[in-house]
């Protein structure tokens, strides 16, 4: 692995010219990003997010020769396995779901450092098990006391885990070592809840060793809003009040929840997902230029951002929030969420949420920012619409600009990732008539290298020690804060309104921009 990996060979046909070593320019830049020694032990490791996620971007990681030799991923979960049995585990997990090919030989050397240990969270000799393990595993595969603990697991078992970290001294570094704790979202049910929890990790865990995952972070086309803004020059003059009108961000999908009771039901989609990856998505958006991109300055930006946003009012106006029910997606007929599997009949749990903010700041004081999302969606999207003001002034006969729109930037984050400028252009003919047209960024042709998963990039940034891309405590913090209100107010106010299934959200959710003069995009 490492610097020894193989270089390709030209294919048949390929004049050396045209040929480029793929993997040079790659090479040069990854050695300061290749992981020192260290292991990683997930708890929850039987759970989907493991499966899906975890597992095979450990495997990724290691194709892309970014992990130690010694590297060591140990499981912690209940089941009565073997290391064999759970190393055949992530074997599956890597063939169903890593983005990168499957290579035998890097296969074989991950599974190497695959261990095992049997055991439930409040179970002390499966802690005291799992630091001989890692003693061991310091002696065996020289991965010098370094250890992450990804807590994948459900939030009510955080402050168990915490504990028993600090009681088997595993959260105890010995010198020129380090611990690190990963936790999953949520991050608690609301302000008070997070400060609980927070108080629990941090009674544990200083600050700087706690790594709170937001996935949105570690996705390119997220990283590129700053790229975007502050690289270039052609943006920041007309980002701002004077040019904005408003902006949408989008984060749409199609699937249901069914399989997924146990955690969301109660939760809803404000919780879910508003309070942590679109409150995210709205800081790279709205942010002032970090002096640098230090992980504490990035995070100082965010930070005052998000302490001048807060909800527009009146909620019932500026705020919507639906249920799915039965309907049809892709060809297919689907039940509502009442029908799901696990859901209680009455569950008033939204699927579907929308909420306007405001920004209090010289650069945005009265631009909308509407946050929308939901489930059984028309399809899957997440993008940030910057849509700008009408020209003051048209010196065309009214007829010759009726189809044209307000000028717009959409970051599009996903699928399709890239970014799309809409602007008005003549239509070919001999009379003038101006119409919307699109210039398109896509990732797919414009790069050859295709973008790693969020939890490749995340998983690496901890075990690098580098927390840029993951949200402080403050950060959690404030984003409750902004959100509270509106879940108080929901719960106050009865069922959310149903939507069917495969349509674009609830009425009130068209009516909320409506208001306005404004329409939610089609995307
Ligand atoms: C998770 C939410 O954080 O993000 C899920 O809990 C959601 O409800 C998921 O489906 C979406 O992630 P992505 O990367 O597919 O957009």
């Amino acid at each position: 692995m490492g610097g020894t990996g193989a270089v390709p060979r030209p294919r048949t046909g390929t004049t050396p010219a045209q040929w480029v070593n793929p993997l040079r320019d790659e090479r040069d830049k990854r050695l300061p990003r290749i992981a020192g020694p260290c292991s990683l032990v997930i708890f929850g490791v039987t759970g989907d997010l493991a499966r899906k996620k975890l597992l095979p971007a450990v495997y990724d990681l290691a194709n892309r020769g970014l992990l130690p030799p010694g590297f060591t991923l140990v499981g912690f979960a209940r089941r009565d396995w073997t290391d064999e049995h759970f190393a055949a585990v992530v074997h599956d997990s890597v063939r169903d779901h890593a983005r990168t090919e499957f290579r035998e030989v890097v296969w074989e050397r991950l599974a190497e450092g695959i261990r095992f240990v049997q055991g439930s969270f409040d179970d002390e000799a499966a802690f005291d098990e799992l630091a001989k393990t890692l003693a061991a595993v310091d002696e065996q595969r020289g991965t010098g006391g370094n250890h992450g603990f990804y807590l994948a697991i459900p939030p009510a078992a955080f402050p168990t885990v915490c504990e028993q970290l600090s009681r088997s001294g595993l959260a105890r570094p010995g010198e020129d070592q380090w611990r690190r704790v990963v936790i999953e979202k949520p991050f608690g049910h609301d302000l008070e809840s997070a400060k609980e929890l927070n108080d629990v990790v941090n009674a544990v865990v200083p600050e700087d060793s706690v790594f709170r995952i937001d996935h949105y972070l570690g996705k390119e086309t997220v990283q590129n809003i700053l790229a975007l803004r502050f690289a270039n020059q052609l943006f920041d003059p007309i980002w701002n009040s004077h040019y904005v009108d408003h902006v949408q961000i989008t984060m749409a999908e199609d699937i249901g929840l069914g399989g997924r009771a146990g955690y969301y039901d109660g939760i809803g989609a404000a919780r879910d997902v508003i309070q942590n990856h679109l409150l995210q998505l709205l800081a790279f958006t709205a942010m002032e230029e970090p002096v640098s991109f230090e992980p504490s300055e990035l995070q100082a930006e965010k930070i005052k951002v998000l302490s001048a946003t807060r909800l527009a009012q009146p909620l019932d106006e500026t705020t919507a929030r639906g249920q799915y029910s039965g309907g049809w997606q892709g060809g297919r007929k689907v039940v509502g969420l009442l029908d799901e599997e696990g859901f209680s009949k009455d569950s008033t749990t939204e699927t579907f949420a929308a909420i306007t903010l405001e920004v209090d700041t010289r650069r945005w004081a009265g631009v909308p920012f509407y946050l929308r999302t939901g489930k059984r969606l028309g399809r899957r999207v997440t993008e940030i619409a910057v849509v700008f003001k009408r020209a003051p002034h048209l010196p065309f006969d009214q007829t010759m600009t009726e189809e044209l729109g307000q000028n717009a930037l959409v970051i599009r984050v996903q699928p399709d990732e890239g970014v799309t400028m809409r602007f008005g252009s003549k239509v070919p003919g001999s009379s003038m008539e101006v119409r919307d047209v699109n210039m398109d960024f896509s990732y797919g042709q414009a790069f050859t290298e295709s973008s790693p998963e969020a939890y490749e990039r995340l998983i690496l940034d901890v075990l690098l020690g580098e927390p840029s891309l993951f949200p402080a405590n403050a950060e959690v913090e404030l984003s409750w804060k902004i959100l509270d209100p509106v879940l108080d107010h929901w719960a106050a106010s009865g069922r959310p309104e149903p939507y069917e299934a495969g349509t674009w959200g609830p009425p009130s959710a068209q009516e909320m921009l409506r208001r306005s003069g404004r329409e939610w995009r089609r995307p």
